[in-house]
């Protein structure tokens, strides 16, 4: 039995012999999975640590196997109940050290993962944004990365963990876009491209999932403080001969709350999209952006 993990145990820890870890208990005793791409950093790694804060486990998918293992040590361990009234058992997390953008070789690693890990309850599609620049300027092979990395490696994880799903009769797909998706961004021509296709995959895969009550939501972060933002900003500073505390400057101006987002308040909405209590709400898309949006 993990040691000081009772019931009403949010925050006890479990005595490994060597230290203590937090150990939160699987909500009504029941285990979730989910799978949680890009959570190495920034946004994915934010969803990880909220949804394993609420009893989930969690799949991290990512490429640097450092961040991710970094990730994996510092989340709660996941209390289920044992085989006995008395017994509780532990469950751990998993780092998935994978290229999303891959994906001649992704479906072989997913297979290999499933045989590990089992379907999953929850799937959160996200990874790195592309290149900025504008659309006439990016080359063709931009395009075919972006198009790679996100819908065709969304496409193969649905096909893997969706039929899981199918057979208990729910789930929950989550996908983070952007803003873009109502109002496109001067400066990311590819990034706007991929998320209004990512989008068309999301409405259409929610209307056809709906009757085995799997919920697909999209999540549409305004400009949010992730490496992402600061490699964006310093690009675009550079091309325009400007510092990148004023590129910064000019999106907090745009964004009526007059900040950037934390990358915790965009996880707040993901986890909600997974949650029992968004269980008749599919096929919508939250902007988390502060007021940026100008449309309803
Ligand atoms: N931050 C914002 O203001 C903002 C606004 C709107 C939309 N978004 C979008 O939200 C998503 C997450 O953004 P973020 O700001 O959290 O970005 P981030 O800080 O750059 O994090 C991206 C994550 O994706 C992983 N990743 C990148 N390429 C990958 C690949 N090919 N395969 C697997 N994992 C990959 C990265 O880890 P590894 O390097 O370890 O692979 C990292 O964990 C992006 O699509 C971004 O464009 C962000």
């Amino acid at each position: 039995m993990a040691k000081g993990a009772d019931k009403g145990g949010l925050g006890a820890v479990a005595d490994t012999g060597e230290m203590s870890v937090p150990v939160i208990p699987a909500p009504g005793g029941i285990l979730r999975t989910a799978f949680v791409g890009g959570a190495s950093k920034g946004i994915g790694r934010a969803v990880a640590r909220h949804l394993a804060s609420r009893g989930v486990r969690v799949i991290a998918c990512g490429r640097s196997a450092g961040e991710l293992k970094s990730l994996v040590d510092e989340l709660p361990l996941i209390e289920v109940p044992g085989p006995s009234p008395k017994e509780t058992i532990l469950k751990a997390h998993k780092a998935f050290v994978c290229d999303l953008s891959k994906t001649e070789t992704l479906e072989s690693e997913l297979k290999k993962l499933v045989l590990d890990t089992g379907a999953v309850d929850i799937l959160v599609l996200n990874s790195g944004g592309p290149k900025g620049g504008s659309v006439l300027d990016a080359d063709v092979d931009e395009f075919r990365k972006a198009i790679e990395g996100h819908l065709v490696s969304s496409q193969i994880l649905a096909k893997m963990y969706v039929p899981g799903m199918k057979h208990r009769g729910q789930g929950r797909i989550v996908s983070i876009l952007s803003t873009s998706v109502r109002q496109p961004i001067a400066g990311l021509g590819v990034s706007n491209s991929t998320r209004w296709a990512m989008a068309a995959w999301c409405k259409t895969m929610a209307g056809e999932l709906a009757p085995f009550g799997i919920t697909v939501n999209m999540v549409l972060p305004g400009f949010t403080r992730t490496t992402r933002l600061d490699e964006l900003s310093e690009a675009q500073a550079t091309k325009r001969g400007i510092k990148k505390e004023e590129v910064v400057e000019e999106w907090i101006k745009s964004t009526p709350m007059g900040r950037l987002g934390e990358p915790e308040e965009i996880a707040s909405a993901v986890a909600f999209f997974a949650s029992p209590a968004a269980s008749f709400i599919t096929g919508q898309a939250l902007a988390v952006d502060g007021g940026r949006l100008g449309s309803v």
